[in-house]
């Protein structure tokens, strides 16, 4: 597999698809003329290799991946996307950062699979990190690592759809609309994101805030999966 996006990349894509997407432990630094999209792969790696292993998610790629689990998936993504499109599209407002958000919400896709399944989100008891519900993106900077995390994960998820597909016998009108993104636009849309915090950063530095920013949306999302793999109630 080759990543066109960013060639030294395909080592890291090999290795995951090698090992059943476990992304692996370490990564070479990256060159010193490093790109701010290397600097966010970098500063994030380990919370997303964290996450690839979480109890919810790491059989999502593995057959006998159990639907329960999927649906709590479902469950715990509603609620973490609801406040992160939120405060993205207050952001957006507040900044006006020349990117456009509105044809990339997923906050619908989530409801369309959970209604697939019958499951109201909005009876499930609030399980969010107080830090996620006060998530607020002030700056051009922290917009980045929001959006990266956010628009990167439709990479992933892509390779997740397949095995849906394969496993659970789940698709875009079945129960996997949101893994199923972009679709064929995955793609295109991920490198019009590049270019865009590329066009930011070229205007000022914003490396350090938006790695911040990313790794500590990483952690939240974690904090959450961990509620939804062992209800309080
Ligand atoms: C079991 C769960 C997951 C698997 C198997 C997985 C797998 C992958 C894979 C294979 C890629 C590389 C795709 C490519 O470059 O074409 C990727 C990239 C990425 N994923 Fe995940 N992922 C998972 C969960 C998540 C979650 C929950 C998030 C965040 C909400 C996330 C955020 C990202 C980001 C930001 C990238 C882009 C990294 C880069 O800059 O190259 N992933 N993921």
């Amino acid at each position: 597999m080759v990543c066109r996006f960013f060639p030294s990349h395909d080592a890291y894509v090999n290795s995951a698809l090698i090992a059943d997407y476990m992304l692996p432990q370490t990564l070479p630094p990256p060159p010193h003329t490093a790109s701010l999209r290397a600097a966010l792969r970098s500063a994030t790696h380990a919370a997303h290799v964290r996450l690839n292993q979480h109890a919810l998610l790491a059989g999502l790629t593995r057959r006998g991946y159990p639907l329960d689990q999927y649906r709590s998936v479902l469950r715990a993504y509603f609620q973490f996307y609801r406040l992160v499109e939120n405060a993205i599209g207050a952001a957006i407002t507040q900044i006006n950062p020349g990117f456009d958000y509105s044809e990339r919400r997923k906050l619908g896709w989530l409801e369309a699979d959970l209604a697939h399944f019958q499951i109201n989100p909005l009876a499930d008891p609030d399980h969010t990190p107080a830090a996620l519900r006060n998530l607020r993106i002030d700056t051009p900077g922290k917009l980045i690592g929001v959006l990266y995390v956010i628009e990167g994960s439709t990479l992933g998820g892509q390779v997740i759809a397949r095995h849906l597909a394969e496993n659970l016998n789940l698709t875009a009108t079945t129960g996997a609309r949101f893994f199923t993104a972009y679709g064929a636009l995955i793609e295109p849309r991920w490198q019009a994101f590049l270019d865009w915090a590329e066009s930011v950063q070229a205007a000022g530095e914003v490396h350090p805030e938006a790695c911040a920013q990313a790794t500590t949306l990483f952690q939240l999302l974690e904090e959450l999966l961990d509620v939804h793999a062992h209800p309080i109630d």
